[in-house]
């Protein structure tokens, strides 16, 4: 399959004529050869949605809302064959990919939705006859760059506010998922959205997101990936003045206190921790856990992690498909190896696993012993390796969660209603779970993390439209006469 960039409403080779490949990384076949975007398509892109935004702007909302049901429409209708795809393309097993593509069918309901709503406000104003409203216009041209975890997802939440707002956009996917990336932005040409509200750039390497990222003509940018990469976007964005939002890093742990329901611990961790080979930003990697249950709970969980089973995504009993590709592989047994060096010691899994000889495959691996600090406790991994961290407290369980550079997903098990509270007060991450893993937040409510994970904005629900709007206050004197604010209205004498 040859799949290209979309721009200007037409499907497009790259200016230069490159091509790359998309790797199933489950087998290591070709998904398909890729048209490359350059440079000058970003140029072309920015061109086609500077027009386009001066019509789509002026639609109604709600008429934009309407060509979201229709996108949410068409995304239930092809369910199926677009998570076949994006398991072929990036490896999550198919289940997962179901609920990826559901995030996206959601999010387009939620977001059309918008197309009523898109709410300002009025208030009191300080003069008769005078009034005074607050109300959101779009931002302008918005560059949307994301990585390949969740294909589908993720670019859901910032495309969907972004166009019901009416911005226009200019997407570069991660060249990890390009197939699926491309097939999602059909969806959009088939419901009908004009030409050049929406354009594709497809493109490895760093060349096309910095001429997006340093174009004039993208007043915002969001950004969900590594923090390396985010801060340099923030600090390029910085120096030209644009509006950044920022979804980066996490380490995310689950407290668990010595009254859990360990079954319960069980089932919730192996998702939380295994889901997506572990490459979730709100995935669990760090386990906290209270000595009285830490025994019982290890030899639960190692029992039940061995017999995960390994595989291609696409065959439905397989539990956890491959993780991205060799550099990751290379990277998670690289922190492995770190792990061992400081005294910690893997009870199950520690080893690229083998599946008929292909594909790139981690087993699914249990720490112990791992110190507060350590690199197994520090560092994001982005793979299927959880650290078990050992405490005797409530108090330190909270302490180590909150000493984390980063700040996404944070659970806690406990039957104890008052330490359930306290947890919610005192834990300091942007997304908290009563008895539940770290994974599975709806999209609804506000999708971000703290210190290292963002910088202060969030995604979905109602605040995922604050990226995509800027505030406008208008004011409508009917007095006919000169009335002056902070003057008039102060009887001094
Ligand atoms: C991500 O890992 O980038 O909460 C997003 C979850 C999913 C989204 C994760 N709904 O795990």
């Amino acid at each position: 399959m040859e799949y290209l960039n979309y721009i200007a409403g037409k499907w497009v080779k790259g200016s230069g004529g490159k091509t790359f490949t998309s790797i199933n990384p489950a087998n290591e076949e070709v998904v398909g050869q890729i048209h490359m975007a350059e440079v000058q398509d970003v140029e072309l892109a920015v061109e086609a949605a500077t027009q386009a935004f001066k019509s789509w702007r002026l639609m109604p909302a709600p008429r934009r809302g309407e060509l979201l049901f229709r996108v949410g429409d068409l995304l239930k209708q092809k369910k199926e064959e677009l998570a076949r795809l994006l398991t072929q393309d990036m490896g999550k097993v198919i289940a997962e990919a179901r609920g990826d593509v559901q995030e996206a069918i959601d999010m387009a309901y939620y977001m059309g939705g918008e197309g009523r709503r898109l709410l300002g406000y009025t208030a009191p104003v300080e003069m008769p006859d005078k009034f005074g409203m607050a109300v959101r216009d779009p931002s302008g041209v918005v560059g949307i760059i994301t990585p390949w975890n969740f294909p589908v997802a993720v670019p859901s939440w910032k495309i969907f506010p972004a166009l019901v707002a009416g911005n226009s956009v200019i997407w570069k996917p991660s060249p990890e998922s390009p197939a699926i990336s491309a097939a999602f932005v059909k969806v959009f040409e088939e419901a009908g959205l004009p030409a050049g509200v929406l354009n594709l750039l497809l493109a490895p390497g760093v060349e096309v997101a910095r001429a997006l990222v340093d174009h004039p003509g993208v007043r915002v940018l969001s950004f969900t990936g590594s923090t390396a990469t985010g801060r340099a976007i923030a600090e390029s964005a910085g120096r030209l003045n644009k509006k950044v939002s920022l979804e980066m890093g996490g380490k995310n742990a689950i407290l668990v206190m010595d009254d859990a329901n360990l079954e319960l611990v069980i089932d919730a961790t192996l998702w939380a921790a295994f889901g997506t080979s572990g490459q979730r930003c709100t995935a669990a990697s760090r386990l906290i856990v209270q000595k009285g249950i830490a025994a019982r709970l290890k030899e639960g969980l190692a029992a039940r992690t061995k017999n995960l089973r390994l595989g291609d995504g696409l065959d439905p009993q397989v539990d956890v498909g491959p993780v991205i590709n060799r550099t990751a592989l290379d990277r998670i047994h690289h922190f492995v190896r770190a792990g061992e060096k400081e005294g910690a010691r893997a009870i199950t899994g520690g080893t690229v696993a083998d599946v008929e000889g292909h594909g790139f495959y981690f087993s699914p691996t249990l720490f112990e012993g791992v110190r507060p600090g350590s690199t197994l406790e520090r560092d994001e991994i982005f793979g299927p390796v959880l650290s078990i961290i050992e405490v005797e407290t409530f108090e330190q369980a909270i302490e180590i969660n909150n000493l984390s550079q980063y700040g996404l997903s944070t659970s806690i098990f406990t039957q104890d209603v008052n330490r359930a509270f306290a947890a919610m007060r005192d834990i300091f991450t942007g997304l908290v779970y009563v008895n539940h893993g770290t994974t599975g937040a709806e999209i609804q409510f506000p999708f971000g993390g703290v210190r290292g994970t963002g910088n202060g904005h969030r995604e979905a629900g109602q605040s995922g439209l604050e990226l995509f709007t800027e505030w406008k206050s208008i004011y409508v004197d009917y007095s006919g006469k000169l009335q002056r604010a902070q003057i008039d209205n102060r009887n001094e004498s």
